[in-house]
């Protein structure tokens, strides 16, 4: 399964309390980054380990550390930028890429406005973060960018998919993994996310 919705308590908990309509911009940016932090340790779950020894108070002292794994984490503008600090808090040494896309309200097709990646994408496993996965037309963009410049681990983080995102998505890239914190009902007309959240990115950045 390309997605897969995490069942945590913690995770089901604070995602419904995001579906509230009156939440305010402080309460929805701030469980957006907890959300984001728990997505994170899920998707990093596999991240090999290696011994090494430091000096502990007690003596030399073997420890487990992450074998030299580079991470760039991937926000999707404008919205995705509200999982940022969240997930670097969980790895604070990871670069970030950084790509715009928006929607076309006509067509739901996203528009790439911008781009800015680091260097050694063929290196790194990328995780790339949105809030959204409506049609997955911005994730499977973002994909192919990052597949066009050499990434080769690629993984998702989204707070909420709807099931014709998640068809989309696994058709186009089945390889790549996608943690969400709930896989909703259906688009509506719009393209919107139902029951889902409503404009993620307006709710983060306190627009309209
Ligand atoms: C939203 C969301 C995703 C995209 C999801 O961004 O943050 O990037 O839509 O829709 P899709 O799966 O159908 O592509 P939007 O284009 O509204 O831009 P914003 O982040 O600037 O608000
Ligand atoms: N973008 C959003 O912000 N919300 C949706 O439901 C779909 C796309």
């Amino acid at each position: 399964m390309a997605v897969i919705e995490v069942q945590h308590p913690l995770v089901k908990h604070k995602i419904g309390l995001m579906r509230e309509a009156d939440i305010s911009t402080k309460k929805f940016r701030e469980l957006t980054g907890e959300v984001a932090r728990l997505l994170a340790y899920e998707a990093t779950a596999d991240f090999p380990l290696e011994k090494t020894t430091i000096e502990c108070w007690s003596g030399p002292t073997e420890i487990d550390q992450i074998a030299g794994r580079k991470v760039t984490v991937v926000p999707i503008l404008r919205a995705g930028l509200g999982m940022l600090d969240g997930v670097l808090d969980m790895m604070p040494n990871a670069k970030v890429s950084v790509v715009g896309l928006a929607r076309d309200h006509e067509t739901l097709k996203p528009v790439n406005y911008f781009d800015r990646f680091v260097g050694q994408l063929d290196e790194r496993t990328a995780l790339i973060i949105d809030p959204m996965l409506a049609t997955a037309g911005s994730m499977i963009a973002t994909i192919d960018l990052l597949k066009a410049r050499g990434c080769k681990d690629i993984r998702a983080l989204v707070l909420v998919a709807a099931p014709e995102g998640v068809k989309a998505l696994t058709a186009a890239h089945p390889e790549v993994r996608c943690w969400t914190a709930a896989i909703d009902s259906h688009l509506n007309e719009q393209g919107y996310i139902i029951p889902g959240l409503g404009d993620a990115g307006d709710k983060i950045f306190g627009t309209k």
